[in-house]
């Protein structure tokens, strides 16, 4: 069955102009970009968006540094597509990512990571119309 995910381009990420060689990772690996558009977050978006992770210790930190600069919101659909973008992403620590993913390519460090993937069926019921309403998925 298609599924969706919801993808981000960190504001690392696209600060080093590394938005295309991502996307043509994606899109090489059979995801459809069914919804993609650049935005800014301000610091109370990504709180609002990070909510999950509200009593961890980096959240003023993660939050701050996706509010710094432009990102790229994106729903991915694929079969499969949840658990299939996390595998090509890699660890959430570059360092521990497998070659060959966009974490270990394109990642500075475990907060600087480049992408951010929905986890599970429930988050990216969350994160799509966070930045999505249905009209804006083609
Ligand atoms: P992401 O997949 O977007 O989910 C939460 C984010 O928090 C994660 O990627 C990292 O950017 C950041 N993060 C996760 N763990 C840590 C950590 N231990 N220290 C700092 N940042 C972290």
């Amino acid at each position: 069955m298609l599924e969706r995910t919801l993808a981000i381009i960190k504001p690392d990420a696209v600060a080093s102009k590394y938005t295309g060689k991502i996307i043509e990772m994606l899109e090489e690996s059979g995801f459809s970009i069914i919804g993609m558009k650049k935005i800014k977050l301000s610091k109370e978006d990504a709180k609002k968006f990070y909510i999950v992770h509200k009593d961890r210790p980096f959240y003023d930190s993660l939050t701050t540094f996706m509010s710094e600069g432009p990102i790229i919101v994106m729903v991915l659909e694929k079969e499969n597509a949840i658990e299939d973008y996390r595998k090509l992403m890699g660890a959430t620590n570059p360092e521990e990512a497998e070659e060959g993913t966009i974490r270990k390519r394109f990642g500075k460090n475990i907060e600087r990571n480049a992408v951010h993937g929905s986890d599970s069926k429930e988050s990216a019921s969350f994160e799509i119309p966070f930045f999505f309403s249905e009209i804006e998925l083609v």
